[in-house]
């Protein structure tokens, strides 16, 4: 029996021009290249230029997202763009893209997950479209985290960076066996109690400004791993897929050692995680749709191919997708 299905048209990403590396971040702050590499995996980040806003990088990889699907912007009538870096309080920065893009019809709206937020608007759009509403999505995650980092503090400042990334989302009539392409299941999940681990000491109710990100590391690092793990295996329980079935892990980019111990537990083999935060730091929101454009840009990812996104973060949120590409 065929079955309504999201599939995945294109993706594409944008970075900000300006590099910098952990021996300029040495320069200003009390760390070292060593120290952030260990324990990171973090050789260098993008942070946008002054006045590029959250909304401009977004537009660059919408854009790259509906030329490599090779459809036309005005076909698109749902946009859900993850962001904990908004424009603005209000208006939703998506609200900007769908100006820029041209767009006069259908929905746009900013969703914030925080790390999680892009998992958490691919299974949004992915619902919309599934339910009828919406014919085609782009689901974006762009952050300029550059704007809410605390300059002097070493334990946050060397671990994000800027940038973007989309994915177009298509409903099509799939076949209902296991070679169908699409979004495959989503699940999401988040627990307030952890609020204070990660958050930003600021906002519009609150102090009326847009604040700093505070983090306990080694608090969201204890936590991390088991609850990815956990969302995962959720996932492969609600499709029947096993770890030896995945061709490429996604995961959000926050630190090398999390990556790997999460791939190492759930008996993913190394060389089908694709990571690009040595490049990129953590871009939040952005991670995901900037990694999975790396590897459909070089030709690792291909048609047909079984890949697994999940990403953890402020809230705590976390969440999983299995999608057919
Ligand atoms: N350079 C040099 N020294 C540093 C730095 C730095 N940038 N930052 C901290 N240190 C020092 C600390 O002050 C501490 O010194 P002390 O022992 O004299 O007190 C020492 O290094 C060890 O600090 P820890 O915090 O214990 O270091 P840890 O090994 O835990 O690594 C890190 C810190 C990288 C933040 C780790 O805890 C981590 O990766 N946590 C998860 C963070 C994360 O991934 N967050 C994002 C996930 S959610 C999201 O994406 C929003």
């Amino acid at each position: 029996m065929s079955v309504l299905r999201s599939v995945v048209l294109g993706c594409g990403s944008y970075l900000p021009a300006r590099v910098v590396t952990n021996h300029e971040l040495a320069k200003a702050v009390e760390t070292s290249d060593e120290w952030i590499v260990q324990r990171t995996g973090i050789h260098e980040r993008r942070i946008a230029a002054t006045g590029e806003l959250t909304s401009d990088m977004a537009v660059h990889a919408a854009k790259a997202a509906l030329a490599a699907a090779k459809i036309e912007a005005d076909s698109i009538d749902l946009i859900v763009l993850a962001t904990s870096t908004p424009d603005q309080t209000f208006p939703a920065s998506a609200v900007s893209v769908q100006a820029q893009l041209g767009i006069h019809h259908g929905a746009a709206f900013d969703l914030q997950a925080v790390c999680s937020g892009f998992v958490f608007g691919l299974a949004t759009a992915d619902s919309m479209l599934r339910s009828g509403s919406f014919k085609r999505a782009l689901v974006i995650g762009s952050e300029t985290f550059s704007r809410i980092l605390d300059w002097n503090d070493r334990t946050t400042c060397v671990l994000f960076g800027d940038g973007a990334g989309a994915v177009v989302l298509d409903l099509q009539e799939q076949p209902g066996t296991r070679e169908d392409r699409g979004v495959l299941t989503t699940h999401l999940r988040s627990d307030g109690r952890h609020k204070g681990k990660l958050y930003v000491d600021g906002g519009p109710s609150s102090t009326q400004t847009v604040g700093h990100l505070r983090m306990e590391g080694r608090e969201v690092f204890r936590h991390a791993v088991s609850m990815i793990t956990d969302v995962v295996v959720d996932a492969f329980k609600a499709t029947g897929y096993s770890a030896a079935d995945i061709d490429w892990f996604v995961p959000h980019q926050a630190n090398r050692r999390i990556i790997d111990a999460s791939a190492h537990k759930l008996g993913i083999a190394p060389e089908k995680i694709v990571a690009t935060v040595d490049r990129h730091g953590n871009t939040s929101a952005a991670s995901i749709p900037l990694a999975l454009a790396d590897a459909v840009a070089d030709r690792r990812i291909k048609r047909g191919d079984l890949v697994l996104l999940e990403a953890m973060g402020g809230g705590f949120t976390w969440g999983a997708a299995l999608v057919r590409w």
